[in-house]
């Protein structure tokens, strides 16, 4: 479900036609419904219920203060991975004792910032890793509670790159290894290790290998108990599909009632850290066509916008869902096929390829959907292009939430030495 429907032939988002959107703000631009995101958030949270989480929102997924904010008025928590995200948390005023902090990566500055700011834990993905927060909490004169990322080895069926909880994998740690951390506990006593994470991939369909990588650490978790340590939390992660195309992912409801058993079988307070799934179907990237151009192999539409806008086409090989903002032929497709491109030096830069999409002309819009999580977020300055403008819309009220980069701003942290100047 979500808020992106025609009416008369015109695409709008809540109450808004997007079309006047594109017009005052410019295009590339991406707009955000605060209804699907929020309605979203609360799917997951009603589904739980019976366990009731702390949904910590995956900051990566959509970053921006204004989403951030929407949820965490919502009583969300979040999930970080950066010292800049931890940063983005606190402007949010998100409770520091709803943030969790995941990253194979920590610095000890990263470490030093989460500690003073009293988060509720940090997700451990090695031994030195542990250590160094140990020594950091030492230092401090404090205790930090952290929970172990169990890399489970199971294979969520997802795109490769976004596979975590294979043992090829960067993330987590064993259970051989976890074992051992959790048997010498004293020998880190600045920490208090009570928790258990794990986050086996993104973008999954299905609920089978949530299932298989829970009942292992459900396991383990028994096994702890027997031998005397008991937790209190048990991180499962993000990682829920949603419908970019042709997906049938099971819905909160139906995920819910299958694992909800389990987790509650733990006595552990559940934390769940979902990105797509709350803000993927609430944005929408729009773009204008520049040129209808032919060649003798092929038919393009070029846009306004590109790879560096949304990269998950060229990355991942991504489907989303194309649609213009103005449709007077109703669903019907015509009977050619199109590589949507943007003005990007590379023949990666692709938003889709060989799609059949309704009758469009030069100075038109295209909406390419499913685009509110991973989008402005993996976004970039290639080819000195600006960011992208993004608004925020509730019912009949549009809001720019960040916007559009100016050219001055992509040579702001420039600096040309004196040499050059010839000084
Ligand atoms: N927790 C951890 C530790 C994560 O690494 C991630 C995502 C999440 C939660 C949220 O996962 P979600 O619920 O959104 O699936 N750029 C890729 C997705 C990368 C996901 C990285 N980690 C894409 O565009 O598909």
């Amino acid at each position: 479900m979500h808020e992106f429907k025609y009416k008369n032939n015109h695409l709008y988002c809540e109450n808004i036609k997007i079309e006047d959107l594109a017009k005052k703000f410019g295009t590339p631009l991406y707009v955000y419904s605060y209804h699907t995101l929020i309605d979203h958030f609360f799917k997951l949270k009603n589904a739980f219920k019976p366990v009731d989480p702390l949904i910590c929102y995956s900051v990566k997924a959509n970053s921006n203060l204004a989403i951030l904010k929407a949820l965490v008025d919502k009583g969300a928590g979040l999930d970080i991975v950066s010292g800049g995200e931890l940063y983005r948390a606190k402007a949010s005023g998100v409770d520091a004792k709803k943030i969790v902090y995941a990253s194979v990566g920590k610095t000890e500055e990263e470490i030093e910032k989460a500690i003073r700011h009293g988060i509720l834990f940090f997700n451990v993905e090695s031994i030195p890793e542990l250590e160094l927060i140990n020594k950091v909490a030492c230092r401090l004169g404090a205790k930090t509670n952290v929970a172990i990322r169990i890399n489970p080895d199971v294979e969520p069926k997802t795109h490769k790159y976004i596979t975590t909880g294979k043992l090829t994998n960067k993330f987590g740690i064993d259970f051989e290894t976890a074992r051992i951390i959790f048997l010498s506990n004293n020998e880190l006593p600045h920490l208090d290790i009570c928790g258990i994470h794990m986050h086996i991939g993104s973008q999954i369909t299905d609920s089978a290998p949530y299932i298989a990588a829970l009942k292992k650490i459900v396991k383990f978790i028994g096994e702890l108990k027997k031998r005397g340590i008991n937790l209190k939390y048990l991180n499962i992660g993000g990682g829920l599909g949603i419908i970019y195309n042709k997906e049938t992912p099971q819905t909160a409801k139906e995920f819910s009632r299958k694992i909800i058993p389990v987790l509650k079988s733990t006595g552990l307070k559940i934390i769940m850290e979902p990105g797509r799934f709350i803000a993927g179907n609430s944005g929408v990237l729009i773009t204008k066509v520049l040129y209808m151009k032919k060649t003798p192999l092929k038919n393009f539409i070029i846009v306004d916008g590109a790879m560096n806008d949304l990269v998950r086409p060229s990355l991942y090989g991504a489907y989303h869902e194309i649609l213009p903002l103005y449709n007077p032929a109703g669903s019907k497709r015509i009977n050619i096929k199109y590589d949507v491109v943007g003005p990007i030096c590379e023949s990666g830069d692709f938003l889709a390829k060989d799609r059949a999409v309704s009758k469009i002309s030069a100075g038109e819009y295209l909406a390419v959907m499913s685009c509110g999580a991973y989008g402005f977020t993996m976004s970039s300055n290639y080819n000195s292009r600006p960011r992208a403008c993004e608004a925020l819309v509730i019912k009949n009220k549009a809001f720019m939430i960040r916007k559009r980069e100016s050219d001055k701003d992509l040579i702001r942290n420039e600096h040309v030495p004196n040499f050059l100047l010839g000084f």
